[in-house]
């Protein structure tokens, strides 16, 4: 099955072709340095670009594969959650052309992609597993019980950890996106130079809280006047932030991971290539012997090839369809 998908949900423009489970091209259009000026996403401007930009990607996206339009399957799109005039831009599109194709289409719910992005290229060996789906828009602990069955077991009560990276960036001057940018600073900076805040690490509960945390930082540099003009100051903030925030995704996963039983734990979403994250994952799944799934890094931030293979093993699982005329859902929650 040959299919082509595309991804509008936020700020990047995406369009990926995928093949049996392969994926052939997937071509991503950032938004970032548009947005950066706003230091958050602003929504009009995505879809703005989003339909200057769509074409082309999906072009180049047809053309990488070497495939042509006509020699589709079946077209799918990010049907949400998302910012509603982004999504409506790749939705519609994907819609009209399954309709001009008369192939089938498929809507697909944005973190269900991510959940099953740690096993492409490897569905055969999947596991039982407590996936931790961590980005800018959301942080969620869910239990894949099998392939399309999952259940969430809890996720973020208010800031997601993306956000919490983005917004005490911020709050340092760091432009946005902040996290990768941490990310780079932490490498240089001491994690216990600063005492944060692990918030609901002791709650007997998946959910998560990060806002709390940010408070902290606003207050700590309003108490710490010129910290700011330090740059290795900054460094240790940085670490200090980040390791407050690892700590509560990674104890958190390997708490739920335990009482459910599994003997894998999977991560994906943006936040997931934070080098800390990914090594203290790696340390705690090797303690308590968890075999560990990290989506690849190209997989992690917001791709279309995510949707692409989710989109084909719901084909092929024959999953009912939903109407061509059907409408995203800005607010979808993962069940
Ligand atoms: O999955 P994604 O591309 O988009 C959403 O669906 O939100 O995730 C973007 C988020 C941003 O908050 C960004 O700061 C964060 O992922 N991020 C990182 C790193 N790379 C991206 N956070 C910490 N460390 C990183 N290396
Ligand atoms: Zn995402």
């Amino acid at each position: 099955m040959t299919l082509l998908a595309l991804e509008t949900s936020c700020d990047e423009t995406s369009a990926a072709i995928v093949r049996d489970g392969k994926i052939l091209s997937n071509v991503v259009s950032s938004q970032i340095k548009l947005h950066r000026e706003y230091g958050g996403v602003v929504p009009e401007l995505a879809a703005r670009e989003h339909l200057k930009n769509l074409l082309p990607v999906a072009q180049a996206a047809l053309h990488e594969a070497g495939v042509e339009v006509s020699s589709l399957d079946a077209v799918a799109a990010t049907q949400g959650p998302g910012l509603a005039i982004a999504l409506l831009i790749g939705f519609k599109a994907a819609q009209s052309i399954a309709f001009a194709l008369n192939k089938p289409f498929i809507g697909i719910n944005h973190h269900e992609a991510h959940l099953y992005s740690p096993w492409v290229g490897h569905f055969s060996e999947f596991q039982r597993n407590v996936s931790l789906i961590v980005s800018g828009g959301h942080t969620l602990l869910v239990l894949v019980e099998s392939d399309l069955k999952h259940r969430v077991l809890g996720g973020t009560i208010d800031d997601a950890a993306g956000e919490c990276f983005d917004k005490t960036g911020k709050l340092m001057g760091l432009a946005y996106p902040a996290g990768p940018i941490i990310d780079r600073l932490a490498a240089q900076g001491n994690p216990e130079a600063y005492d944060f805040p692990r918030p609901l690490l002791h709650d007997a509960n998946d959910d998560f809280s990060f806002s709390g945390l940010k408070t902290s930082v606003r207050y700590f540099i309003r108490d710490h006047p010129g910290l700011l003009d330090n740059p290795e100051k900054i460094r240790d903030l940085c670490a200090s932030v980040q390791a407050a925030i690892v700590e509560v995704l990674v104890k958190k996963t390997i708490r739920a991971a335990k009482r459910e039983g599994v003997r894998c734990v999977t991560a994906s979403g943006g936040v997931t290539c934070n080098s800390r994250l990914r090594r203290e994952l790696e340390h705690a799944c090797a303690r308590h012997s968890f075999n560990l799934r990290l989506a690849e890094k190209s997989l992690c931030t917001d791709n279309a090839a995510m949707i692409g293979v989710l989109a084909e093993r719901k084909l092929m699982a024959h999953v009912p369809l939903p109407p061509l005329d059907d409408e995203v859902q800005p607010g979808w929650a993962l069940a």
